[in-house]
This record gives C-alpha cells, sequence and structure tokens, in this order.
C-alpha cells in the first residue's frame, strides 16, 4: 500500500464493503499521507475526507462553521438523485413544504438545538439506568430464545443467523417500547427499516421490483406509518413515551407539523436500530475471533462496560456523516472553502495510532478509550448514546454463558451501505 498514491485509492465503492468490509488499510494510508484529501471521484460529488480523530474532533465541534443542512452523508449521485425524487414525490403526495429538511439531524443550530430537545429526558444516563433491568430482562429472555435455536444446530450441523436469532431483536424491543409502538408492528417496522438501507427481504420486495422501487416503496409505507400513530396518538393526550413528546412537541411554542412529527418519529425508530444490531454482531463476532478476550470476558463480567467500549471503537457502526463549510476556513492548516463538503470518516478516527496505543489489539480493557463512534462530540453528538450503551450492556451480559460454547459457521454478510456497517447475516453455531 505505501507505493499506493492515494489518487488511485477508492473509500466509496459499497462493494467492496460488502466484499471485504470496512477498508482499514486504506483509511490508514490516508491518515498518514493525505489526512484532509479533496477527495474527487466520477460518481460521488466532491468532498473534503477527513480521516484522523483530532480533525474529526475539531469538525464536530465547530458546528457554527461546518453546518449539517446541506450535506449530510456521502453517498453516490446517483443515489443524491433517487433521495431528492423520493423527496420530491412524498412532498407532493403529502403537500408538504420542500424546503423543510427530513429531520432534525438535517438542522443547524439554533433551530436543531429547540426540536432536539423535545424528546431528550427520555435520553439522559439517569432516565436510561432506571430502564436497565428491564433491558436485563429483555436481554435474557431473547438469549433463551437463542439457546434454543443454537441447540437446534448441533445435530443437524447446521449455523443459525445470530443477526435474526439475537442481534437484531433488543434494539428493536427497546425502541419499539420507549415509543409506545403496539409489538405486532415492531418486525414490519424492522423490515421497512432493512429494505432502506438495501437489504435483501424477500417477505417485502415483490419478485419483478427494483431493490430502488422497493425502497421508494419503504419509504413511503413508513412514512404512512408515521402520520397514522401521529393522528392516532394526537387524540389520546400526552403521556411519556417518546412519540407522545414529539406528537405533542412544540418549538418556540407552536406545535411541530404533521411533516415534521413523521420526520422525527422515523429518525427516532431507525437511528439506533440498525446501528446498534451491528455492534451487538460486530461485537460477537470480535470476541468469537479473539478467544483469549472473550474467555477474559466470561471470567471477569465487571469488565462488560470496557468491553462495550471497546466494541463500539472495534465495530464503529457509523461509517461516516458530512457537513458543509459555511465559511471560509481551515481544519489543521488546510483552506477550505465556503460551500466546499467535508466527510468524516468515523472508523479511521477509531484507529489512529495518535490516539490508540496499538489500534489494531482488540482488547476488552482498554482505557482510556476515546473512541468516535457515537461522533465527535458536536452539537449532533449521538442522541441515544446512553441507550445503546445500556443496550449493549444488557446484551452481552445475556450472553456471556453462551459465548464459549459458541462458534463462527461462515463468513458475515454485508449490505451495500455506505453509511452504517449493515451485518445482514452472522452464521454462528454450538460446539
Ligand atoms: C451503537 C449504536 C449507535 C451508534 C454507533 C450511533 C452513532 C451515531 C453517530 C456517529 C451520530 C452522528 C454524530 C455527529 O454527527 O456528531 C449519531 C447521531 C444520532 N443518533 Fe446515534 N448511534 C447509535 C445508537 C443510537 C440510538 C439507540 C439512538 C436512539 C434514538 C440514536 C439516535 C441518534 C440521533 C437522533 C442522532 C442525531 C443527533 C443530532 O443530530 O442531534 N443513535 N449516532
Amino acid at each position: 500500500m505505501s507505493a499506493t498514491h492515494v489518487d488511485s485509492i477508492d473509500l466509496h465503492s459499497t462493494a467492496r464493503y460488502v466484499e471485504h468490509g470496512y477498508p482499514w488499510a486504506e483509511w490508514d494510508h490516508y491518515r498518514s499521507e493525505a489526512p484532509i484529501y479533496w477527495y474527487e471521484r466520477d460518481d460521488i460529488a466532491p468532498f473534503w475526507s477527513i480521516t484522523r480523530h483530532a480533525d474529526i474532533l475539531e469538525v464536530s465541534r465547530r458546528a457554527d462553521v461546518f453546518v449539517n443542512s446541506r450535506r449530510l452523508r456521502l453517498q453516490t449521485i446517483q443515489e443524491d438523485e433517487q433521495q431528492e425524487l423520493g423527496r420530491r414525490l412524498r412532498a407532493e403526495s403529502q403537500g408538504w413544504d420542500l424546503d423543510e429538511p427530513p429531520d432534525f439531524i438535517f438542522m443547524d443550530d439554533p433551530r436543531h438545538r429547540k426540536f432536539r430537545l423535545i424528546p431528550a429526558r427520555r435520553f439522559t444516563p439517569a432516565a436510561l439506568r432506571k430502564l436497565e433491568g428491564h433491558f436485563r430482562e429483555l436481554a435474557e429472555r431473547f438469549a433463551g430464545e437463542l439457546v434454543t435455536e443454537l441447540e437446534a444446530t448441533r445435530d443437524g450441523g447446521e449455523s443459525c443467523d445470530f443477526v435474526r436469532a439475537f442481534a437484531q431483536k433488543l434494539p428493536l424491543a427497546a425502541i419499539g417500547e420507549m415509543m409506545g409502538l403496539p409489538p405486532d408492528d415492531w418486525m414490519h417496522l424492522k423490515r421497512l427499516t432493512n429494505v432502506m438501507i438495501g437489504a435483501p427481504e424477500p417477505e417485502f420486495i415483490g419478485a419483478d421490483e427494483s431493490a430502488t422501487d422497493a425502497r421508494v416503496r419503504a419509504y413511503h409505507e413508513m412514512s404512512e406509518y408515521m402520520i397514522r400513530l401521529s393522528r392516532e396518538r394526537k387524540g389520546l393526550g400526552e403521556t411519556e413515551d417518546l412519540s407522545s413528546l414529539i406528537i405533542h412537541g412544540q418549538v418556540d411554542g407552536q406545535p411541530l407539523t404533521e411533516q415534521q412529527v413523521q420526520g422525527y418519529l422515523f429518525v427516532i425508530l431507525a437511528a439506533g436500530n440498525e446501528t446498534t444490531q451491528n455492534a451487538i454482531s460486530g461485537g460477537v463476532s470480535a470476541l468469537l475471533a479473539h478467544p483469549d478476550e472473550c474467555a477474559r470476558l466470561c471470567e471477569n463480567p465487571e469488565l462488560v462496560p470496557s468491553a462495550v467500549e471497546e466494541i463500539l471503537r472495534w465495530t464503529s457502526p457509523v461509517v461516516q456523516f458530512a457537513r458543509t463549510a459555511a465559511v471560509d476556513t481551515e481544519i489543521s492548516g488546510t483552506r477550505i472553502r465556503a460551500g466546499e463538503d467535508v466527510g468524516m470518516w468515523y472508523p479511521s478516527a477509531n484507529r489512529d495510532e495518535e490516539v490508540f496505543d496499538d489500534p489494531y489489539r482488540f482488547d476488552i480493557a482498554r482505557a482510556p478509550n476515546h473512541h468516535l463512534a457515537f461522533g465527535g462530540f458536536g452539537a449532533h453528538f449521538c442522541l441515544g448514546a446512553n441507550l445503546a450503551r445500556w443496550e449493549l450492556r444488557a446484551a452481552l451480559r445475556a450472553l456471556l454463558p453462551i459465548l464459549p460454547r459458541m462458534v463462527a459457521a461462515g463468513p458475515i454478510e454485508r449490505v451495500p451501505n455506505l453509511h452504517v456497517s449493515a451485518i445482514h447475516r452472522m452464521p454462528v453455531r454450538c460446539e
């Protein structure tokens, strides 16, 4: 890799992520040769590629200069166009305001902060600590179901899919309950979000339907669901669940519009599902691949909290977010002009040798561990970080008795997605 010029190293091809996982060696090369690099390729709008921990922190913290409202994620020009078309069609069919951002992540302060605060009291450490016992009960129930599936693999020599058998369940149940959604709807909503990120869902996607058409249909159905929920719940008076807080939320003394409510409900449902599920799958995959660390954890359950932080660093479930410079500025001496975009590669920051000793060592007791899996501590820092942490701790604790008997039973299958790591299938079996 050292003789290769970064101009010939591709970071945005999702085929590469599907076939080989994250481009770790490529990010290493960028960090050492071109940490702030003007990335220009045919099929993606140009951007400054940011790969070092310190620079991602700086961009994230200067939210007044690097804004969210113009380009939130890196995706191909084709995906940009599809997204814009879908947005326009939905706006036309609902009579919505096209200038209104899809959700509050696309907003900048001070407006962003006002929206973010609406459900924030349900995401504080104190509020979530109260749910710890309940998350543990749920995780233990799901672990019991996993054992049943694993036992069935013993005789037939077959494998079971860890994603469906365990990893997807707790994040879905936790957010479904917190939002007060009927349990019968959870799987359908999960399927819709899967289709949106490009996962094969034979139960949803018709035989003659293209993935793009299915994605547009999934967005439409999700939007319809959230509108229905908002209308039904509006008449029922205020309760403490997340949906109610959002549906009855106000900004500057004005109630949110139906358009704003459905975007908000969708982002709360979707933001934590795939990410936490991937941290669970990726974390267990890392433990199975590092039997010494796995045994150390099983013998020392008090290491669960630090193991969770290492799993977050190791798996980095969010690949990137983008920003746009609102004014001429610079990052570590590189001039960035107003209107230019920057893309922050979080997994790269989480292997930065300037910050982490021996970054490619998986160490469940690593301390300090200043990973950026939840972002760079700016205005948009992950709202669900505390929730995700409690879910991951509960999941790991419930898996401790099972891990020593579990083995990987084939390669991980990933979905082509440049935003989240998206492990779709992870075969495991019982020894
Ligand atoms: C392991 C799990 C998770 C990871 C790795 C993760 C990662 C991230 C990252 C990297 C950001 C962007 C931060 C920035 O721009 O500075 C973010 C934002 C966000 N996350 Fe998470 N997240 C996770 C779980 C959750 C959960 C469970 C929720 C629950 C609702 C959630 C809700 C959000 C929201 C609403 C934002 C946008 C915040 C804003 O713009 O103010 N996330 N997350």
